[in-house]
């Protein structure tokens, strides 16, 4: 992924630098994770976790949602119109997204469950800070604790590092294992809460720290016959320290159960696993920190990526979408406003191009938001198809930091980072 590492910090490339080293050295094994056990997981990773009956800790049942189609373990009701279920997960349709405004309404943002949803008592919910990398012995906050902390707002995207992977299969015919999702696994929301660095810092982070590592309280994940423990993945402390929250509302009202109720983290521009729902500890440690989603998931696996594979993926590489449905009809011989949306964790979006003949002439889309780091632009543009028959409409975006998509997508075993444009289908009758 040449362009994924642009527009990157200096510290997330020595990161990468430093943990790619230490996995193909062989440093990540006793985390239950070994070069075997990642080729043994690769072919499974998308079926779905047995769900553990955890003490004190209600999970959500699949008639949670009875006349919709259930996804197991999430809560919201997720009609057809809005969301399509995917296993364990609900997908985002884009064609619910038009006319919705910048924020993707909770009613309608994806959910990536890799167990269920567990439902936790705000009042009884607890955060405990603890390790190596703190000066002191373990610190816990209540969400009282954290509601009277300096309160953040930020407008953040949250992407799934898997969205559009059913791509790479369709497109391009390169086989690849996990959720098939199209091209909603994403949604922008207005986030509200705590600083980490502000929680970090009460709790007495030192200088020695290194790595920090949010964990849910979710169920175990269990996969392929192995238990990864509960979801877990570590960043570096000088990302911790940059733009991460604690965040206790979305979209001006208190999370919802699906996405992380009571609190969970936000760290913009990441892959969205970075981005822990219902967080109930945080480890800081002094030392390289190592869990199943740094070294079996989230990293490129394949020919084209170092042997052994990639640095845990970090920032979302480019994408767009129309704001329609696969397969959508057009009247000929009438004009039609197209309208999408762009995206890129490696910095704004600063110009779209719109293909409505199936990539041969290329055309600029007006941009109707400015290029803003981790949030996304709308776009739209004309079309007045002549003839009827199938057509194809491609959108292909450019981030400040000068990436573009391209026409095809490097790929990988797990089918991380579809960056290519995408060839959307329609017909004109
Ligand atoms: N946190 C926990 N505890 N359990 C999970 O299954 N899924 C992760 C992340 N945080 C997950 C989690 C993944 S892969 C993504 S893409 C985002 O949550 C999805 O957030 P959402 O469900 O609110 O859209």
């Amino acid at each position: 992924m040449g362009t994924a590492r642009r527009g990157s910090g200096a510290y997330e490339r020595a990161y990468d630098r430093d943990r790619l080293r230490r996995f193909l050295s062989g440093e990540a094994v006793g985390e239950g994770i070994s070069r075997r056990g990642v080729l043994r997981l690769l072919g499974v990773v998308s079926a779905s976790g047995a769900v553990a009956s955890l003490p004190g800790i209600a999970v959500a049942g699949p008639a949670a949602a009875a006349e919709e189609p259930g996804a197991p373990g999430i809560v919201k009701p997720l009609p057809a119109a809005l969301l399509t279920v995917r296993g364990t997960n609900a997908e985002t349709n884009w064609a619910a997204l038009r006319d919705t405004g910048y924020h993707t309404p909770v009613d309608r943002f994806f959910v990536r469950n890799h167990t269920a949803t567990p439902l936790l008592d705000p009042a009884r919910w607890r955060l405990t800070v603890w390790g190596g990398g703190l000066r002191g012995g373990a610190v816990e906050f209540s969400y009282a604790d954290l509601r009277a902390l300096p309160a953040v707002t930020t407008s953040a995207c949250l992407e799934c590092a898997g969205n559009g992977r059913s791509y790479f299969t369709t497109q391009q015919g390169d086989p690849v294992t996990g959720t098939p999702w199209t091209m909603g696994a994403v949604g922008a929301a207005r986030w509200r809460g705590a600083r980490l660095s502000d929680v970090l810092r009460l709790a007495g982070l030192s200088p020695r720290a290194v790595d920090v590592m949010p964990r849910g309280l979710d169920a175990a994940f269990v996969t392929g016959g192995t238990d990864h423990g509960r979801v877990r993945r570590p960043m570096p402390v000088e990302k911790a320290l940059d733009d991460v929250l604690l965040a206790y509302e979305m979209n001006g009202r208190p999370l919802v159960p699906d996405h992380g109720s009571p609190v969970r983290l936000v760290v913009p521009s990441w892959a969205g696993i970075a981005s822990v729902k219902w967080v109930g500890e945080i480890e800081v440690s002094d030392r390289p920190l190592f869990s199943p989603w740094n070294t079996v998931f989230y990293r490129l696996f394949g020919p084209a990526h170092p042997a052994g594979g990639s640095a845990p993926v970090t920032r979302q590489p480019v994408r767009s979408a129309f704001e329609l449905a696969p397969g959508a009809v057009f009247a000929a011989g009438r004009g039609h406003r197209l309208t999408g949306r762009s995206w890129s964790g490696q910095g704004g979006i600063r110009r779209v191009e719109v293909s409505t003949d199936g990539g041969g002439a290329w055309r600029p889309a007006r941009l109707h938001d400015a290029p803003r780091p981790g949030g996304w632009v709308r776009w739209s543009t004309s079309w007045h198809p002549r003839g009827p028959g199938p057509a194809h409409l491609l959108a292909r975006a450019t981030d400040t930091a000068g990436n573009t998509q391209p026409a095809r997508s490097v790929p990988n075993e797990q089918g991380y980072f579809f960056d290519a444009v995408v060839r959307h289908a329609v017909e004109v009758v």
